[in-house]
């Protein structure tokens, strides 16, 4: 299977207000296969945006190699690094959209940056976006006029605009009612489908994200461990793993520890 990202021993530490050394990323090594969906997983502050960013080359690693379809993220320069972002739908925590721009341009942005389509055209694609993504008569708001859940979805469908190979969402349902989640995650599998993009999610949205994983990644202590399945998870033996599984996948998925 061919790797949209491959991670090979990055380490990644901050200094502490204390003078000690925090290793977010210990020698991490794995790889996102493409086309596919990876979601990441993991405690707050255990290092899950910092790998975002680090994919995307907005933090450098302390040492290690990151590949992006092969290129080598941690020796491109700031014009490759450019080029390299052009692959990528990215959504940030937050939403960060820009508080001048309505709905309506927010989203036409990428459009009018990175293409050559007409008025029309853009309107035509924004259009079909809002309606997906329910955000239809709402397009002539500012965000300061948005409720969270709407903010979210005005910055999903934006960073969906270019039709991206790899797509990084930081918590992308957060703050969604259940009911838009679940849309959320349909329109992410049939947009998966129809375009065949890599998915990097980055989630609490425990299990029910899992329905949508191909492989789960989660974060602890600096450490990452890789599961090709939520069953997978549940049958570690580590005690770390065994600990997230009872605090976030519920007593169905803990019958064989009763069992034990
Ligand atoms: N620029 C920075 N300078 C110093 N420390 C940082 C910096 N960025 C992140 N950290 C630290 O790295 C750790 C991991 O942060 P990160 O934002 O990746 O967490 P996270 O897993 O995304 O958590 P959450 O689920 O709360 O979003 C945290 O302890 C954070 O304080
Ligand atoms: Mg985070």
């Amino acid at each position: 299977m061919t790797s949209a990202i491959e991670f090979k021993n990055v380490v990644k530490t901050f200094a502490k207000a204390n003078g000690s050394v925090q290793a977010v990323l210990d020698r991490v090594s794995f790889s996102i296969p493409a086309g596919k969906t990876t979601v990441v997983a993991g405690g707050s502050g255990q290092g899950k945006s910092v790998t975002l960013k680090i994919i995307l080359g907005l933090m450098q690693p302390d040492s290690g190699q990151v590949f992006v379809h092969g290129r080598e993220v941690t020796r491109a320069s700031g014009k490759e690094l450019e080029a390299l972002r052009t692959q990528f739908g990215v959504l940030f925590q937050g939403a960060a959209l820009f508080d001048s721009l309505t709905v309506f341009e927010n989203i036409a942005l990428p459009l009018r940056e990175r293409t050559r389509k007409s008025e029309q055209e853009i309107r035509r694609q924004v259009e079909k976006t809002l309606a997906q993504f329910e955000l239809t008569g709402h397009e002539d708001k500012y965000p300061a006029q948005l409720s969270g859940g709407m903010k979210k979805r005005v910055g999903l469908s934006r960073a969906m605009q270019l039709s991206p190979s790899i797509m990084l969402f930081d918590e992308p349902t957060t703050g969604l009612d259940p009911v838009m989640t679940q849309d959320i995650y349909h329109l992410f599998a049939k947009t998966q489908a129809e375009f065949g993009f890599t998915s990097v999610i980055v989630s609490h949205d425990i299990p029910k994200i899992f329905n949508l994983a191909d492989q789960v990644i989660i974060l602890n202590s600096g450490k990452m461990d890789v599961f090709d399945s939520p069953e997978q998870i549940q049958w570690s033996e580590k005690p770390h793993i065994q600990e997230f599984v009872q605090t976030t996948m519920g007593t169905i998925y803990q019958s064989h520890l009763v069992e034990k």
